[in-house]
């Protein structure tokens, strides 16, 4: 059975999007462990609402715990500090970043890139390392931005495609399975405005 631990200091809703993807897969098991800075974060309440084994883990003691507790891939869903390299080191550790990177790094970046006007944003997922947002890239998938959409349209469908693209690009990396962009793609969440390759 494979080991994740997802590592978010908010809301969860990507971490609430992976338990359930996994959980319709009996036929492949990955133990999940939710792991959080904020001991208020809504994401333990997900967790605890979910059944999922739940943590809270202050930052200074991140690692402390990857010495001892060891996982095939840590996910980073909306945890909001920057881990350092002796961390890093003790994991495969990967992240999700609400733009086309490496565009608007950092906080806000889905509004911020609805305010500079650009007409294709996305998901970005990669791995981590301690330069904040620039990793390598795993897997990217656009949303196309209409002149006539409002910012919280635009924001839904990001957030929707984060929530469909994590949890495939987290089974093909457990799986150690080569992957294209189609893989990810075969079926539209609805949400694309017509920029997935399906609706093309
Ligand atoms: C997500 O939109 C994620 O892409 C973003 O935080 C949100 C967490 O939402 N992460 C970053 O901006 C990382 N730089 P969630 O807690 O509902 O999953």
């Amino acid at each position: 059975m494979k080991r994740i631990a997802i590592m978010g200091s908010g809301n969860g809703s990507n971490f609430e999007a992976i338990v359930k993807y996994f959980s319709g897969k009996p036929d492949f098991a990955v133990d999940i462990t939710c792991l959080s800075d904020n001991v208020n974060a809504y994401i333990i309440e997900r967790a605890k609402n979910l059944g999922i084994k739940y943590k809270y883990l202050p930052f200074e003691q991140n690692g402390k715990y990857f010495a001892v507790n060891n996982f095939d891939l840590i996910v980073l869903a909306g945890y909001m500090r920057i881990l350092p390299d002796d961390v890093l080191n003790l994991g495969k550790f990967i992240n999700i970043h609400p733009s086309l990177l490496p565009s608007f790094k950092g906080k806000d970046a889905i509004y911020r890139a609805f305010e500079a006007g650009v007409k294709v944003s996305g998901v970005t997922i990669h791995y981590v390392t301690s330069d904040i947002d620039g990793g390598k890239i795993i897997a990217q998938y656009p949303v196309l931005i209409g002149n006539l959409m409002h910012f919280d349209e635009f924001e839904n469908e990001i957030h929707a495609v984060e929530h469909k693209l994590y949890p495939i690009v987290i089974e093909k990396l457990l799986k150690d399975e080569v992957f294209d962009f189609t893989d990810l793609v075969g079926s539209c969440s609805g949400n694309c405005s017509g920029g997935c390759a399906e609706c093309h």
